[in-house]
């Protein structure tokens, strides 16, 4: 891999197995206004969430090369609880020195803010099952009483914007997690734990109702973005434009769609990439 060294004045590198983490772009085109960012969709391999840990790592792995071989990306964010868990310390030690930023289900703000002591937390099965997910729980543990449901389907229903599919999941998956309220011994509090989810937070709320707090990470992971950068003195000064190159590996028509939906400020038009291994020439 041929890497030049990181600029200023080069993009923050973001991407998810698909479209879950234009959610944390939004949250961090809204704290970072100057940065410019290149959004990578692996849409050719959606969902990742019942995927095997060894596939994950290898697209994780590729994607990453790709962002700073051909993009030279300046920092990298893992906008995906997935791919964090399964991949982060990978990245970390190929890309020593370099900042790489994870997404992981806020379990820490969620027992700060619970009043009940009852937490739910939806998330990927490959999420909940990962040691790192077991780590960050632990300590936890006698803290509060955490509902954990692997969702399988919901973020490949969510990709199709399969209304029906995720009505019906989100029944399900909420009604295995519990009773929610703000009385004693109910759940008063939801992890969304998987950067698709925040984009059906109506659906869900329409099943919780109106006291459940919602816990997502678009706004602490844009913090941390902006501390490292900082911290390298890498951050784009004042007078710089922000800009936005939206990337994924299938067909570009439904990351734009996509877009045009849940993007906060809008983007130009998705370009295919090519982020095989060993195979890097189609990208924009
Ligand atoms: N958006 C991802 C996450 O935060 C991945 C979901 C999936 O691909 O299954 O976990």
């Amino acid at each position: 891999m041929s890497l030049a060294e990181p600029q200023a004045s080069g993009p923050i590198g973001v991407f998810d197995s698909g479209i879950g983490g234009l959610s944390i772009l939004n949250a961090l085109r809204e704290a970072l206004p100057h940065e410019r960012f290149v959004y990578f969709a692996d849409t050719a391999h959606t969902p990742y969430g019942e995927r095997s840990d060894a596939f994950v790592i290898e697209r994780t792995a590729s994607i990453a090369r790709h962002l700073r071989e051909r993009h030279d990306i300046k920092a990298l964010v893992v906008a995906c609880n997935t791919a964090t868990a399964a991949a982060i310390h990978l990245l970390r030690a190929e890309h020593a020195g370099f900042p790489v930023v994870g997404v992981e289900p806020a379990l820490k703000p969620a027992v700060a803010q619970s009043r009940t002591g009852e937490i739910a937390v939806l998330a990927t099965r490959m999420t909940v099952e990962s040691r790192k997910f077991e780590a960050l729980r632990a300590p936890l543990a006698d803290q509060a009483q955490f509902h954990v449901v692997p969702c399988d389907g919901l973020a490949g229903a969510i990709e199709r914007s399969d209304a029906p599919a995720i009505a019906s999941l989100c029944d399900r998956y909420l009604a295995a997690a519990g009773r929610f309220g703000t009385e004693p011994g109910r759940i008063d509090t939801l992890v969304l734990g998987c950067t698709h989810y925040p984009f059906i937070a109506d659906e869900m709320r329409r099943i919780v109702g109106p006291e459940v707090r919602f816990i997502d990470t678009g706004a602490p992971v844009a913090q941390q973005t902006r501390r490292l950068l900082d911290q390298a003195g890498q951050l784009a000064g004042d007078d710089a434009a922000g800009d936005l190159l939206l990337l994924c590996s299938a067909a570009p028509e439904a990351l734009d769609v996509a877009a045009a939906r849940w993007l906060v400020l809008a983007a130009g038009p998705a370009f295919l990439a090519d982020a095989a291994p060993g195979s890097l020439a189609a990208a924009a």
